[in-house]
Formats: structure tokens, sequence, C-alpha cells
């Protein structure tokens, strides 16, 4: 074997790898996915060792030189990736050493791949936050744009799935904007623990060059380096956090995904959703599909997915590095990828939305959706909460079996519930009263979500 085919560790085996295990444990086709961090990487390392006089200012140059021709190659998509050389380390390490000889070889010292691959994953998953971050926002901007000319929209909200009190459609909105909020908190927070810097834990224990890794952390934009060396090299707690994170994302899309569907569907009628984002079906000449949620409904199981491979592939590996974490590209690859179109699409399709208003309103006129407000009407006149609901359940029961509205009564009628009750009791019944009644930080009175949009429209600024 000349140098040019053999694998960078095999000077200690009698025989080539079996061609099925070469293809086994290969990451290559997955991996050089990393490729440019991987280089910013190695820059930043080699920097350290040339300024740490390990390697001559020379080697810097021609690694510098060589890792410049290597980028270029990738990024026209003119790399010759080789299943051979196993993964995007061992790929990018070679090429370099054809290129520029010596300085290649020597880029090395002081590293090893688990160190790197470590570090790699840590800056591709910070750049991803980062975008990430960009795409909650401008969802939560569109639901912003959205909210803000429907504060007086009213709809019925539910519990159980059963009429239970008026909102108004900007209020529910605005849920998912503090759900979406959190999110993005919950990454700029996983962020922190992500962005520390492996690199000088070499193998496993370190090494007995006299490195500088905090310069390192610094050229890399680190908040600091990994403590203790085995951990660095060993856990993936952080990509564990990532993805629990976007399976959160994910669930609050699927639940908000659920709702529209149900609001669409001709039974609720509460809204359209433009065209471009929904499908017809083949055989059923009639249908308009909200294919875009019900597939991100259906893509949360492969993010949750995910999450679950990775918690799986961490619990039973003993420190420090195993080539079990090898298989956390994939998952990790997937949920940014997922929750990247899925944000993406999301913003966009929340601006396609057609609000009916007529339909919301007469639903939430058809579920006694204001009993709650003439038990608290009777309260405030004195009568104890536990009587008011008895009160009301029967003034309920009587409306049901004339298959009418607690307003739709009259003031005899409704009076047999309780002498308490008055005719201001109509202004209190109608879906506005219940809504304006409701007037605190958090409730769905008008002039509190209008309050709540600016408070967020200035938190994105
Ligand atoms: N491709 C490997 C990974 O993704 C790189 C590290 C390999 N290290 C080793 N000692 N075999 O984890």
């Amino acid at each position: 074997m000349t140098m040019q085919d053999k694998q960078a560790w095999s000077g200690r085996f009698n025989e080539p790898v079996a061609e099925l295990v070469k293809r086994y444990t290969a990451s290559v086709d997955f991996d050089k996915r990393l490729a440019l961090f991987d280089i910013q990487g190695s820059l930043a390392h080699a920097q350290m060792l040339a300024a740490c006089e390990i390697i001559n200012a020379q080697d810097l140059k021609d690694i510098q030189r060589g890792m410049a021709q290597i980028e270029n190659e990738i990024l026209c998509g003119d790399f010759d990736w080789q299943i051979d050389l196993e993964d995007v380390h061992l790929n990018i390490e070679r090429r370099l050493t054809v290129l520029v000889g010596d300085a290649g070889k020597r880029l090395h010292t002081g590293r090893s791949r688990n160190d790197q691959v470590a570090t790699d994953v840590r800056l591709y998953l910070r750049h991803a936050i980062d975008e990430l971050i960009l795409l909650v926002h401008a969802l939560q901007s569109a639901l912003l744009d959205l909210a803000q000319h429907h504060t007086h929209t009213i709809m019925p909200g539910f519990t159980h799935l059963q009429v239970a009190q008026p909102v108004s459609f900007a209020h529910h909105l605005m849920a998912y904007f503090e759900m979406l909020k959190r999110d993005a908190e919950r990454l700029a927070d996983c962020r922190k623990r992500v962005n520390r810097l492996p690199l000088g834990a070499a193998a496993l224990a370190g090494t007995s060059y006299p490195i500088k890794r905090e310069y390192v952390a610094e050229l890399l934009d680190f908040d600091g380096v990994c403590e203790n060396s085995l951990d660095a090299v060993s856990d993936r707690d952080f990509a564990i956090e990532f993805a629990a994170a976007g399976s959160l994302i994910m669930t609050h899309l699927s639940r908000l995904s659920e709702e529209l569907i149900l609001w669409m569907s001709p039974r609720f009628g509460f809204i359209d959703i433009a065209d471009r984002f929904c499908t017809g079906s083949s055989i059923m000449p009639q249908k308009k599909n909200p294919d875009v949620p019900e597939l991100v409904r259906g893509k949360t199981g492969r993010v949750n997915g995910n999450l679950v491979a990775l918690l799986t592939l961490m619990k039973g590996q003993p420190l420090a590095y195993n080539k079990d974490n090898q298989e956390d590209k994939e998952p990790l690859f997937d949920t940014v990828d997922t929750l990247t179109q899925t944000l993406r699409i999301y913003a966009d399709m929340m601006g396609g939305i057609t609000v009916k208003p007529e339909a919301m309103r007469h639903a939430a006129l058809q579920g006694y959706a204001t009993a709650t407000d003439l038990a608290d009407y009777l309260v405030k006149k004195g009568l104890p909460f536990r009587d008011a609901h008895e009160a009301v359940a029967l003034a309920v029961r009587f409306a049901v079996e004339r298959n009418c509205d607690l307003c739709d009564l009259k003031i005899e009628e409704l009076r047999q519930f309780s002498a308490l009750i008055a005719d201001d009791i109509y202004a209190v019944l109608t879906l506005e009263g219940s809504l304006a009644a409701r007037n605190h930080t958090g409730g769905t009175a008008p002039q509190q979500v209008e309050a709540a949009i600016a408070r967020a429209r200035k938190s994105l600024a």
C-alpha cells in the first residue's frame, strides 16, 4: 500500500478493513456537511499551534493556503469526497497533505478527531441556532400581523373542544406568540452550552504539547472552553438539549396545525388557507386539503424521534468518546432541516390565512359561552360563587330545552333562577361584554390584547 491509499490509522493493522465494514463505519456521506466548520476549526487550531511555536510560520501559511483552496473546491462542488477516507475530517486532511505536503501532516498535532468532531458539531449547531432564532422571530411577527386586525374578532374559546368562553381571535393567536417566545428563549439558552470549545481535549486526556485552548476559543468566538477533557469529547448533551427545544417548537406548531385543520373544515369554517398551501384530491374534485399543517403535525413525529435517537445513543456509553457518537449527526441535521423548512413555510402560510369573523361569531353564540359571565354577575351582586354556578346551570338547562341562548330569555324567565337578575344582565350576556370584562394583563379584553401586541412588537424590534 502506498501512503496515498492507506487509512490514516492503518499502521498497526495486518489487513485492510473489509469493504462492507468500510461502508458501515464511514460517515463522509453525511458529515461532509460539516466541512466548512471543520476548516474553520482547523485554521484556528493551526493558528494556535503557530502562536505556541508548535509548528512554524511557514507551516501555518501552507495550511492556510491549502485550506483556502479546499474551501473553494468544496463550494464549487469540485471536491472529491472519498468513502475510503471515512469521514469529513480525514478527507480534508488528506487533501491538505496532497496540496501542501508536510505542513498538512503537522495540522493534527495536539488534536484528535474526537475533539475535532465535537468542535465541528458545536460550530455547526451554533450557526443553526442563530438562523433558527431568526426564523422563530419571523413567524412571531407573522402572527402579530394577523393578530392586530382581530382584537375585536370574537370566536369561541374551547376547553375539551367544547365551547367554553368567548375570546378574540387575536388573543388566541397571541397564545402561540407566547409559546414561540419561550421557544426562542430556549434556543438562546441552549446556545450558551453549545458555545464551549472541546479542542485541546485531544483523544480524551488532553495533550502533552504546550497549547493555548483559550486562544482557540477566542478565535472561534466560543464563550469558553469545556473544562474537562473527558467530558469535552464524550457528551452530546448540548445536541440533545437542542433536539428537545426543537421538539417543543414542532409540538407548538403541531398544535396550531391541528387548529388550522379544524378551523378550515366546513364544520367550523373559521378560516381559509390560501390555495398555494393546499392540495386537491385525485379522485374527489371538490377537495381542498390543508396539506401543509397536516405535514407539520406529521413531521413532529420525526423530530421527536430524533430526540429519542440522541438520548438513546448516549445512555449506555462509558466515558469517553465512542463511535456511537457518529450517530449524532443525522438526527441533528434532520431536526435542523425540518425546523428550518417548517418555520419558513409557516410564516408565509400565516400571511395567507383568510379569517371568517361571521362563522366564528356564530359558533361563539351557540355554546352558552357567556354562562360564566352570568355567574360572575350574580357573585358581584352578593351570591356565593357555588350558588351562582348552580343557578346558571339551571338557566342553561332551561335555555337548552327551548333551543335558545341565555340572552334570548325574557327577564322574567331569567329571574326564576335568581331574583338578583335585572335588566342590566343583557349587556353582560353579549359576547362583547364578556370580552370587555376580562380586562387585566393576560385577559382577552381588546385593550389588553392590543397592549400585548404592542409589547410583543417591541420585544421583537
Ligand atoms: N466520524 C467520527 C464521528 O463522527 C469522527 C471521530 C472519530 N474518532 C475516532 N476515534 N474514530 O464521531
